[in-house]
């Protein structure tokens, strides 16, 4: 193993979860002007105005390629419940994120949330942070409501609508938000039938991912689909706080010999033409929980896509 694998190794090994020293720390020793010794888990710099992480957890978190499994039927995040839904989050991913771009009680928007992942995400930070999330879909929000009874965390705020009208709740209109973190629907080209591993966990074959409503995202074009998320992306924009952060979920789709489907930076491209948002760089999750198949043997190379695109943007 290399220098630098071993210090990646170690960083992810011995980091204390945030969650589990939180309520033991009791009176910790300054060190120099700034720092505040939170023992195992390394120095938290008390300027740090983004969040509550040391710089050990920090600098692991700026990884570019983040490999971990998040096994959606043991998260213990009611499963059972949002697997009605083609592709839910791991809330626990989404805590891992929400833990680094804010800090305790601080808002989370997210204009597409499903079953709610980055709600639950939020509910799971320890301490908590709190978030509102839309979704087209009634049936989706309903799903959320029942896992957040069953599983017993906090309730947040999940509306039933197009985020293209978000401002007409006052959930959203009379608050700014400290992050947004969304996995939007990538347009009419996803809407395929699930491989092998899909049908066996969500028990079906959809080829329609989301509704056949013609205001869901996911039933436009791919040209279509890029103006329509940058427009609400904007909207959801304008109410982020400055210096916030606006965190995409992306993956690429499969080449065709007509279009490459690079939708990873499609989006980028689209979504930094938004006033005052600029794109400061991406983290790549090789999801250990997805198997691999072997498309294409013995003729041609398919790709298997084990990673997902963390794209990062900021309101400046
Ligand atoms: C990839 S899924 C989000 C999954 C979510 N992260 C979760 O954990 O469940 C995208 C969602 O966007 C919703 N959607 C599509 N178009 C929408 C619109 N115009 N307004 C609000 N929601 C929309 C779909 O119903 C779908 O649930």
């Amino acid at each position: 193993m290399s220098k630098s694998n071993t210090k990646q190794k170690i960083a992810s090994e011995t980091i204390v979860p945030f969650w589990r020293t939180q309520r033991s720390n009791g009176r910790r020793k300054p060190i120099g002007q700034f720092g505040v010794d939170f023992g195992e888990r390394g120095v938290y710099d008390r300027r740090n105005p983004l969040n509550e992480l040391t710089g050990k957890e920090w600098t692991f978190f700026l990884n570019s390629v983040w490999i971990k499994a998040y096994p959606p039927v043991a998260d213990r995040c009611g499963f059972d419940l949002r697997k009605i839904h083609p592709c839910p989050k791991p809330p626990l991913l989404m805590r891992d994120i929400i833990q680094f771009f804010t800090k305790r009680e601080q808002w989370i928007l997210d204009p597409f949330a499903g079953v709610g992942g980055t709600l639950l995400g939020a509910s799971l930070c320890d301490p908590g942070r709190n978030a509102v999330g839309i979704d087209l879909n009634e049936q989706y929000v309903v799903a959320y409501k029942n896992v957040f009874k069953s599983e017993r965390l906090k309730a947040q705020r999940m509306l039933c609508g197009d985020s293209r009208d978000m401002l007409l709740f006052p959930e959203i209109r009379r608050r700014e938000f400290d992050l947004i973190l969304t996995d939007p629907p990538y347009s009419d080209v996803m809407n395929k039938p699930k491989n092998g591993h899909k049908r066996k966990l969500y028990g079906r074959n959809d080829a329609t991912p989301f509704s056949e409503l013609p205001n869901d995202l996911g039933n436009l074009p791919y040209d279509d689909f890029l103006t329509e998320l940058r427009h609400i992306l904007a909207i959801a924009v304008s109410k982020l706080r400055k210096k916030k952060y606006l965190v995409v979920f992306s993956r690429d789709l499969q080449p065709t010999s007509e279009r490459p489907y690079l939708l990873h930076a499609d989006m980028i491209n689209a979504i930094r033409q938004i006033p005052g948002i600029v794109y400061r760089g991406m983290r790549i999750w090789h999801d250990q929980a997805v198997d691999l198949y072997p498309f294409g043997y013995p003729y041609a190379f398919v790709m298997n896509q084990m990673h997902q695109y963390v794209l990062v943007f900021r309101k400046e």
